[in-house]
């Protein structure tokens, strides 16, 4: 992985104080004496007995199942459904894996109920405070569709419980219904909880390499390279920020990224976005929405800077066959959509919009892990550079206790 920052216009040299409050800053996220930092050094702490169960779970859960359900809000999927989506879904054999509690539609719980009807499936709930309405109310349907389905005994072999150790409404019911469970660690954060089992055992179940994602990961945690890279790249956002550019754009090329792009903006929104400062995290998918949004980038209100997603080498091809015509056929889709590529971080440079880059070899479990690390490590110091605890979500309580109160009147 390489970062490059050259297409960020913030010159290092005047931004020492910043480096250097940067550089304190990862010391002290390093220094295990933070609340919700246990994700910091879970890649090499993260427990051999631990992998092997969600190893094994996820074993289990293939030889059970053709349809995974995987209910969660936030943190409690985003991660998951990120990683898995980039590695082009489940791999062949294993089940497919999708995801419920993240709203409430109604209209998508019921298509999602039909397919239990009639086809083999397990479900996880996975919540760590056990109390958030859209994945509980999911829940509660959804286990009763199990119920109804399997009958007891059965039922309570193909639901998986990943909550709180203590807290929460999950625990006592994981308990009660002897559901196998794993617990998501006090010091770890929703919005950070990806390589935790939050992360795993899904992603594990779709029959990819966890331990590559965690090594990645690792890798990126003990390279000082890396540290380097990453506190530049924390430096030229805050000082953005500072210039008065208040959105931040993370786009990329591939499709299968887009739900990358959602597990950044919710982890950057949530860990930058308090007392007025941050800034407003969306993510773009290219080349479709050069087509809609691409005029506004290029020549509307510049209150805006871009942190793009390049893949270097692409897993899938076609062949460009002769009906496209010149200049296209005989190349390659993906050389063309490198050429896309190209032409915007060009066209965006000129236009003056600040373009910093993110290369990724290829999407890989191991490269994703070091993604996934760098831009978690990265969000959090650049919070921390602003005066904030990145840790925290204050503002996500108010609408909450707005809505109960309109329930609690129905
Ligand atoms: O980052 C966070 O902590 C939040 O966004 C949570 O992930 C989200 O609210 C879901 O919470 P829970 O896992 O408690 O259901």
């Amino acid at each position: 992985m390489k970062v490059n920052v050259s297409g960020f216009p913030v010159d290092l040299k005047e931004q020492a104080d910043l480096m250097k409050a940067s550089k304190e800053n990862l010391v002290k996220l390093r220094s295990r004496t933070e609340d919700y930092t246990g994700w910091v050094h879970l890649p090499s702490d993260i427990d051999e007995s631990l992998l092997r169960d969600i190893e094994e779970t996820a074993k289990e859960i293939q030889g059970k199942c053709t349809l995974f359900v995987v209910i969660g809000i936030g943190g409690s999927f985003l991660g998951a459904r990120a990683v898995i989506e980039a590695l082009n879904k489940n791999k062949p054999g294993c089940p497919e894996v999708v995801f419920a509690g993240f709203d409430m539609s109604a209209a998508y719980l019921e298509r999602l109920v039909k397919r239990i009807a009639t086809e083999s499936v397990c479900v996880c709930v996975i919540s760590k405070s056990g109390r958030t309405v859209e994945p509980l109310l999911t829940y509660a349907v959804l286990k009763d569709k199990m119920f109804a389905k399997y009958g007891i005994a059965e039922a309570r072999r193909r639901i998986y419980v990943i909550t709180d150790e203590k807290k929460g409404d999950l625990r006592p019911d994981a308990f009660e219904n002897h559901f196998k469970s794993f617990s998501i660690p006090d010091d770890i954060g929703g919005r950070y909880s990806v390589l935790s089992s939050v992360g795993l055992l899904p992603v594990a179940v779709a029959g990819h390499d966890i331990r590559a994602l965690l090594k990645g990961a690792d890798d990126m945690s003990k390279d000082p390279r890396w540290e380097e890279e990453l506190l530049q790249y924390a430096v030229c956002r805050v000082a953005l920020q500072q210039m008065g550019k208040n959105v931040e754009i993370f786009e990329y090329f591939e499709n299968n990224l887009r739900y990358f792009g959602l597990w950044l903006v919710q982890l950057f929104g949530e860990s930058e976005g308090k007392e007025g400062k941050g800034a407003f995290p969306t993510t773009l998918n290219f080349s479709r929405d050069l087509h809609s949004i691409g005029q506004f980038i290029q020549q509307g209100h510049q209150i805006f800077y871009e942190t793009m997603i390049s893949i270097e080498k692409k897993k899938h091809d076609f062949v460009i066959p002769w009906q496209a015509g010149y200049p296209y056929a005989g190349k390659t889709l993906e050389q063309i959509n490198d050429c896309s590529e190209q032409g915007v971080v060009i066209a965006h440079l000129k236009a003056g919009v600040p373009v910093g880059i993110i290369e990724m070899p290829e999407v890989s479990e191991y490269h994703l892990g070091q993604l996934l690390y760098f831009f978690e490590v990265s969000a959090a110091i650049s919070a921390y550079d602003l005066g904030l605890n990145p840790f925290d979500q204050p503002g996500v309580e108010f609408y909450k206790a707005e809505m109960k109160q309109l329930v609690e009147a129905l």
